[in-house]
């Protein structure tokens, strides 16, 4: 199995316990599986749900197949989320609706790809690489920022990323 971020790792138990928690773009599903198995209840978006296909039948979790970056809004009311997990994945137009869809005290863990990350591998398109500090602005002024780093990480792979828990004010 994928490796899980180690990020994801340290602050999952930050997420409330009831409710859903959102993996969006959510790929093979490394992280939903882990949560899943933490006994949390998941719904993986992504636009090519059958990479996740493996998770199919695993109860406590939903495959949503849509497009992020079609311009219409999200498939989901707002306030119906209590965590959303986001990791190397970045489509800057989705943030304020992306925030709506936490409810009160839910907890956002994301993680992505920041400039400096070009010398190490793809990406390089700026279009999917954060500028220095983008993240705190990204969420601020809905969120409390609980934890946040911009640095080299070598594990699960060399990246230069930004990473932040917050929690929806
Ligand atoms: C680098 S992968 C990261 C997957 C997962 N979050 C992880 O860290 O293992 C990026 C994911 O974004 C998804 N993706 C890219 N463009 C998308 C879009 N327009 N709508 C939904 N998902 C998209 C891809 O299918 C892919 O699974």
């Amino acid at each position: 199995m994928a490796q899980i971020s180690e990020w994801v790792r340290r602050y999952y138990r930050q997420f409330p316990t009831n409710g859903f928690i959102l993996d969006l773009a959510g790929g093979t599903g490394r992280h939903a599986r882990f949560l899943s198995q933490k006994g949390f209840k998941l719904l993986l978006v992504d636009n090519q749900i059958s990479k996740a296909q493996d998770l199919q039948d695993v109860e406590g979790i939903k495959l949503v197949e849509y497009d992020l970056e079609a311009g219409i809004s999200l498939p989901f009311s707002a306030s119906s989320f209590k965590g959303i997990v986001v990791t190397n994945y970045l489509y800057r137009p989705i943030f304020p609706q992306l925030l709506c869809l936490l409810d009160v005290g839910g907890i956002l863990i994301y993680e992505t790809f920041a400039v400096g990350h070009e010398k190490y591998g793809r990406p390089t398109n700026p279009d999917y690489l954060l500028n220095s500090g983008e993240l705190i602005n990204l969420v601020s002024p809905e969120m409390r920022v609980i934890a946040y780093e911009e640095r080299l990480i070598t594990r699960p792979a060399k990246a230069y990323v930004q990473r932040i828990v917050a929690e929806k004010k």
